[in-house]
Formats: C-alpha cells, sequence, structure tokens
C-alpha cells in the first residue's frame, strides 16, 4: 500500500464520508490511559492521533511506525517541537525499532493487513511490550445481523475498492482483530461500536502470565 497520493487528502475523504465519527473512534479510550510512557504506534496515518496523544501526555515517547513519506511529513507537522516521536519510515511487519512498550496503537491500520499478517504483527509486537501493556484499536466490522450487516457490507466494499484503485492496497477484507489478540494473549477491557457497529474502539489488555483464558 503507498497512501502519498492521498495523504493530504485523506482527512477530507474521510470527513467528507463519516464526518466526525472516525475521529471519535480514534480518542475513544484515550481518557483511560492515565500514563503512557513508551508507545508503539503502526500505520499513525496524518498524525492526528500522535498528536493528540502528546498533547496529553507531553513526557511521552512515541516509536511511529509507517509506510508513507508524505503520511509522515504531515504528522511531523502537527507535533510541537520538543515532542519526542521518531518516525520509522517502512514497513511495519519488520521488528519494531524499541520497547519495552507499555502502550501500542493501531487504528485503521490492521484493515491493510491480511489475517495471516494481523497475527504474524501481533506475535511480533508482543515480544516488545512490558507485561502490563495495553493495546488501543479502532476499525471497521463486519456486522453479523441485518440490516446493519448490510450496511457495513457495502461500506467495507467501496473502502476496499477505493483504497485498491489509490493506494494499491492489496487485502480486500478485514482481518479478524478479536481473535488475533485474544489468541495472542490479550483481554478485551472495553470496547464501543458506532454508524450501527460498523466501528468500533477497543482497548485490550496483556493477560498476566499463568491467568486463565
Ligand atoms: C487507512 S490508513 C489509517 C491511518 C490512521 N491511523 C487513521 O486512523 O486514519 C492506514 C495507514 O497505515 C499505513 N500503512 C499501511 N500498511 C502499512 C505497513 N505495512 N507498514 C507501515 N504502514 C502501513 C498507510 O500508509 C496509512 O497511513
Amino acid at each position: 500500500m503507498n497512501a502519498d497520493r492521498i495523504a493530504v487528502l485523506y482527512r477530507w475523504i474521510e470527513y467528507c464520508a463519516f464526518g466526525k465519527a472516525l475521529e471519535r473512534r480514534r480518542f475513544a479510550f484515550l481518557p483511560l490511559i492515565r500514563e503512557a510512557r513508551n508507545v508503539l504506534i503502526a500505520g499513525e496515518g496524518d498524525g492526528r492521533f500522535v498528536a493528540r496523544l502528546v498533547e496529553q501526555h507531553p513526557g511521552v515517547r512515541v516509536d511511529v511506525l509507517e509506510s508513507s513519506g508524505e503520511m509522515i511529513r504531515l504528522a511531523r507537522q502537527r507535533l510541537p517541537p520538543d515532542a519526542q516521536v521518531t518516525f520509522h519510515q517502512g514497513d511495519a511487519m519488520q521488528t519494531p525499532p524499541g520497547g519495552p512498550y507499555d502502550l501500542v496503537v493501531t487504528h485503521f491500520f490492521l484493515d491493510c493487513l491480511s489475517d495471516e499478517e494481523t497475527g504474524r504483527f501481533i506475535r511480533g509486537v508482543k515480544q516488545h511490550l512490558s507485561f502490563d501493556a495495553i493495546w488501543l484499536v479502532s476499525d471497521f466490522q463486519q456486522v453479523s445481523f441485518w440490516p446493519a450487516s448490510w450496511h457495513s457490507w457495502i461500506w467495507l466494499r467501496v473502502m476496499y475498492a477505493f483504497f485498491r484503485l489509490s493506494t494499491g492496497l492489496r487485502t480486500a477484507k478485514l482481518p479478524q482483530i478479536d481473535r488475533a489478540l485474544s489468541g495472542a494473549g490479550f483481554e478485551l477491557v472495553a470496547k464501543e461500536e458506532a454508524r450501527f457497529g460498523l466501528t468500533v474502539s477497543q482497548l485490550w489488555r496483556l493477560r498476566p502470565k499463568g491467568s486463565q483464558l
């Protein structure tokens, strides 16, 4: 996926399609993060989330994994000069650059990966987390009950077609994020859905070693 071509317009395309609904998803559980010290963000995009994170947690250190140089350029512009944010341009599937991280953030990123890649990404990142790490996710989901199932089915097809044409995105199907995170040893702590179930925010916590599934 190469998001360079859509980077500048990305925010406006999102607002036209969803208003501030995705913005609400990204920030939904930020107030629950009492202390973030060392954070890993994958597929940050144009920097709206990292800017809010730094504003609320000024001492935080952040590694951002982002493949698009244009997205990184936009994100840098949103940050204060003293922000301790390091951008790593490249494939987030590579080994994370540091750690241990106490917070991982993947907002509308895992939907760019296949099921296999999502599982591999989560297991890879897990090796770089502190024992009490939190994982924040926002993403789309396919609703199973009618008529909301039609609503989500149509939107997902439209969005995958849009990203395939504009960025070359190869996958066309949502990965099973819940299954991948819980299979990797995370437990769901909080969840909020919106847009008839099409969008979801979740807060996951690494299950303490030795605890029951
Ligand atoms: C759909 S956008 C989501 C951006 C933002 N997080 C948001 O909440 O809207 C996906 C972002 O992930 C980046 N991305 C996609 N695949 C990637 C990969 N394998 N490694 C690093 N970044 C990737 C894209 O460049 C893009 O900025």
